[in-house]
């Protein structure tokens, strides 16, 4: 059997998000390596996780190093000093009084960590939260996220939606107008005082790769600010140096007072942190405990991370390639009628398919057959939205200006394939996607 068969075999579907039979035995740089050898280059960096790719030399070491002299396995009940550094330095990321760090494994369980320590620490306990948001996929998160692959889900008994602004598919002639309306709407139907915090992503990323109109978020955080209310800013997906900035907040002008990492922050190891003010992670003690947080293997991960953005100069390159995508993909569209809009911020990308630009009907099925053909033709990616139909592209920091170039190549003739009927319903049948 070979390991896709095995795959459909051994593992439950509940934790699979498919959209290709993508399968990687090793990777090196920012491809992957499948059984018989073939590379891939990988544009999702496994879903922004590989923030350096894969097999980094100096993540690597970091990881042998730290795993070969275990100081204990978390910091539940001991000291251990590469997860003071790197809380340290995460602390010294976010703008602000006095703040602390909570250590995780995911962006989920840093999101609901927050959730929970805010509501507990403020009293308060209704959540804004955007429609369309995806924080995670643990109870608690998936309960003040507003995802539609999270239907299925309880949601927090606090939790009101509003709509995050959509500059493409706009809600009424002003989006940020419109979504700064709903905000109004919801502190004056639940009172202000009752509000514990908004939930934002500097860019929304599950939710379409969504990049909110200029001004429109540090308009939101002023409001907030007058009623007392916390930002918590979601960072995990385009944060660490994705959008060409450390924290992506940066871009906005907004000092959010509670962050959330994860992903990029391992370079694909568990790791996730929250950064908020003191009086919130020091409320109580025991509060939200996991026995391997902070273990000292995946703290010393998050440091080579750390490093190696600096090293290798990794946010002016996402800067670059990102501009350099992004404008590959616009020439792209004079050829292609399928794209509908080219959108994002450094390494954090989004091109919506749709059936006809007029309408902008999303193409839902389009979408997955691109990245099918892409995948034959050695370029992996995934898609966001509502609708399933904007490739999403969050590649390693370390993306290569030729690298750039091969899968533009590569994204050109998948579509192109796709537009000649060359793809066959057959090809996607098999992946449900989101
Ligand atoms: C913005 C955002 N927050 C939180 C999460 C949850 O992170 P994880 O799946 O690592 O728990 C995700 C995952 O896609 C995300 O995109």
């Amino acid at each position: 059997m070979g390991l896709i068969e095995r795959d459909r075999e051994s593992i439950g579907a509940i934790e699979k998000l498919r959209f290709s039979p993508l399968v990687a035995t090793g990777g090196e740089g920012c491809h992957l390596i499948g059984e018989d050898g073939s590379r891939v280059l990988d544009l999702s960096g496994t879903w922004g996780a590989a923030s350096l790719g894969y097999s980094d030399p100096a993540l690597a070491l970091a990881i042998t190093d730290a795993a070969s002299s275990m100081a204990a396995a978390s910091i539940l009940s001991s000291v251990s000093e590469p997860t003071i550094e790197l809380a340290e330095k995460l602390i010294e990321a976010v703008p602000g009084g006095l703040k602390k760090a909570w250590i995780g494994h995911s962006g989920s369980d840093a999101n609901e960590t927050a959730v929970r320590a805010i509501q507990h620490a403020t009293g308060r306990d209704r959540f804004i939260v955007f429609d369309g948001a995806y924080h995670g996929g643990t109870a608690g998160s998936m309960a003040i996220s507003g995802h539609p692959s999270q239907d299925h889900a309880t949601a927090h008994e606090g939790r009101i939606l509003i709509p995050y602004p959509d500059s493409y598919r706009p809600a009424g002639d002003d989006p940020a107008a419109h979504s700064l309306a709903a905000f109004d709407r919801a502190l004056e139907e639940a009172g202000p005082e009752t509000i514990a915090a908004i939930l934002i992503e500097p860019i929304m990323s599950d939710g379409g790769l969504i990049v909110p109109p200029e001004g429109f978020l540090a308009e939101l955080a002023g409001r907030c600010r007058e009623h007392g209310i916390l930002v918590l800013c979601d960072e995990v997906k385009v944060g660490v140096g994705r959008t060409g900035d450390l924290c992506a907040f940066e871009g906005e002008g907004i000092e959010p007072d509670v962050v959330t990492f994860g992903k990029g922050i391992g370079g694909g190891l568990p790791l996730s942190a929250v950064v908020a003010p003191a009086e919130i992670l020091d409320f109580a003690t025991c509060f939200s405990i996991q026995t391997t947080a902070g273990n000292p293997v995946c703290a010393s991960a998050g440091l080579a991370v750390l490093r190696r953005i600096e090293e290798l100069g990794l946010l002016e390159n996402a800067r670059d390639r990102g501009e350099q995508l992004r404008s590959g993909f616009r020439r792209l569209a004079e050829t292609h009628e399928m794209i509908g809009d080219v959108r994002g911020r450094g390494l954090a990308i989004g091109v919506d398919l749709v059936r006809d630009r007029e309408t902008k009907e999303p193409a839902t099925a389009e979408a997955a057959k691109v990245i099918v053909r892409s995948l034959e033709l050695g370029v992996a990616f995934f898609c966001v939205g509502k609708a399933s139909n904007v490739l999403e592209l969050t590649p390693p920091l370390t993306l290569a200006e030729a690298e750039v170039e091969q899968a533009l190549e590569v994204i050109d003739q998948a579509m192109s394939d796709v537009e000649n009927g060359l793809v066959p319903n057959s090809a996607t049948a098999e992946y449900a996607g989101w």
